[in-house]
Order: structure tokens, then C-alpha cells, then sequence
């Protein structure tokens, strides 16, 4: 058996046309949605996320606007910035790229985002609405993933799911909305004594840990679907993501590539969060 392919790239095109459709509402309406962008120091990586942020924006309507703050930017500054785009009526959402340099304590610099305006959903407000099932704006990996899992057709009340991975960013988001779902929910990572033995019984396995070959086709159970949200570098310096994808769409019966799966989606879940918070602006 071959696994059926979650197409990424596919499925957040149509997001993307559906969050234009809603952007031009509003702009019938004279209101512009808007997102504020912060990226602080040179990191190469970041750099190429955030052009990508700012260039999906523009294809959707969303006017962005980018702060690109040197590395020796301070705290103050950083902070000083973000008070003036919560004041900012034509900033809908903002979104500082992280990792920030390690002078700046990134916790202070996300809770002093309005969270009305927080499009990642990192917010320890947002968390916690998150928590309560009250959600505001979902962390866009996770919520990506929920949108491919839907879109596979996964029946997640009652399934056995295991996400790989405990981050503030995806792991942790990511087992909260499969939990609201009515799955059974594992959350393995690096401390995990036998990963095998979890994985083998799930329906559902996310993987998000960033390392390559972390999932093997023996680690998983014929039929489960496996979502890939690893990035990685291999030796042939091509991108690709922590299971082991070919032997692993034999045994599955839906996966996600690398490119092309999880990645787009973060995207276009960014835009999504973004015309809500300017549709819940706009009452
Ligand atoms: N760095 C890696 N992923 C993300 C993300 O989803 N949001 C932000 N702000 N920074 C990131």
C-alpha cells in the first residue's frame, strides 16, 4: 500500500483564496487588514521566513509592513516598538520572528504583545484560552496540521494520537487541539524511554522534533497517518523532514512530503489568523 499524499502546497492555495476573499470583504467595507512583521538580527533562516510572510501578505491583500532591527537591537527598543504597533488601528496582527538574539528575553517581548493582535497565539493569554477551549488565535503549525487532518478526513474522537515533540510553538499547541478533538493524545520527546512503543499504537503520529530519521517505517502501525513537521537539512544539503518518508508511505495510509506539507500551511494559518483578528476589529 501507498500512502495517500497531503498535498500542503495545494491546500493552503485554497486557504490563501479564501482568506483574499475575506481580506476584499473588509476592503469593501474601506477597512484594510493589516500585519505588522518584527525580525531582530540577521539569522539567514529568518530572514527567508519572514521575506515569505510578507510576500504571502501581499498576495492575499493583507498590507504588511516589516521592522528589520539590527542584532544589538535592546529589550527597551524592542519593546518600545511593539507598544506602538498595539496602538496602531491598522495593525491587525504581529508577529516577532524568533529566535530573538539572547540578550532579549523572549517571554517578556511575546507577553507585550496585545494579545488581541498576537497571530502566533504565543501569549500565555492565548495559551490559556487554548487550554480552556476558548481559542483565539491557534499557534499556525499546529493549526495547519489540524487543517491537513481534516482535510485527510481523520476520524480524531476516539483515535490514538502520539506528537513528537513538547515546544512551546508546536508539540505542546499541537496536543491541546487534537485533545479538543477527542483524541487520546501521547506527547513523546527526547526523554521518551521507548518511542517505538508509542508510536506503534497510534492513529495519528506528529512528528516535530528535527531530526532526521526519526520515524521508521517499523515504528509505525499499517494505516495511521503521519504528519512530517520536521525541517532538516540533509547531506545532500536538500531539505527533508524527520521520518523516513519513503519507507513510511508504505505502511501509512496518509503522510505529508518535505517540502510541500507542513511548511506552506504554517503560512498560510498566519493569514487566517490575521484576517480574524481584523474581522473581530471590525466587530
Ligand atoms: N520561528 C519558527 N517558527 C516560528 C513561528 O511560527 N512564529 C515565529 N514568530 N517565529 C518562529
Amino acid at each position: 500500500m501507498s500512502a495517500k499524499l497531503i498535498d500542503g502546497n495545494a491546500l493552503a492555495a485554497s486557504i490563501r483564496n479564501d482568506v483574499g476573499r475575506r481580506v476584499r470583504r473588509l476592503a469593501d467595507l474601506g477597512l484594510t487588514t493589516g500585519l505588522a512583521v518584527v525580525l531582530v538580527g540577521d539569522d539567514p533562516a529568518s530572514a527567508v521566513y519572514v521575506r515569505n510572510k510578507v510576500k504571502d501578505c501581499h498576495e492575499v491583500g493583507i498590507v504588511s509592513t516589516l521592522d528589520r532591527l539590527p542584532a544589538q537591537t535592546t529589550e527597551a527598543a524592542l519593546l518600545a516598538r511593539i507598544a506602538q504597533l498595539n496602538a496602531d488601528p491598522a495593525v491587525h496582527g504581529i508577529l516577532v520572528q524568533l529566535p530573538l538574539p539572547r540578550h532579549i528575553d523572549s517571554h517578556r517581548v511575546i507577553e507585550a504583545i496585545s494579545p488581541a493582535k498576537d497571530a502566533d497565539g504565543f501569549h500565555v493569554s492565548n495559551v490559556g484560552m487554548l487550554v480552556t477551549g476558548q481559542a483565539l488565535f491557534r499557534p499556525c503549525t499546529p493549526y495547519g496540521v489540524m487543517k491537513m487532518l481534516e482535510h485527510a478526513g481523520a476520524h480524531l474522537d476516539g483515535a490514538e494520537a502520539v506528537v513528537i515533540g513538547r515546544s512551546n510553538i508546536v508539540g505542546k499547541p499541537q496536543a491541546l487541539m487534537l485533545l479538543a478533538e477527542g483524541a487520546t493524545v501521547t506527547i513523546c520527546h527526547s526523554r521518551t524511554r521507548d518511542l517505538a512503543a508509542h508510536t506503534r499504537r497510534a492513529d495519528i503520529i506528529v512528528a516535530a522534533v528535527g531530526r532526521i530519521g526519526l520515524v521508521t517505517a517499523d515504528m509505525v502501525k499499517p494505516g495511521a497517518i503521519v504528519i512530517d513537521v520536521g525541517m532538516n537539512r540533509g547531506a545532500d544539503g536538500k531539505l527533508c523532514g524527520d521520518v523516513d518518508f519513503a519507507a513510511v508511505r508504505e505502511v501509512a495510509s496518509a503522510i505529508t512530503p518535505v517540502p510541500g506539507g507542513v511548511g506552506p500551511m504554517t503560512r498560510a494559518m498566519l493569514l487566517v489568523n490575521t484576517i480574524e483578528a481584523a474581522e473581530r476589529a471590525a466587530g
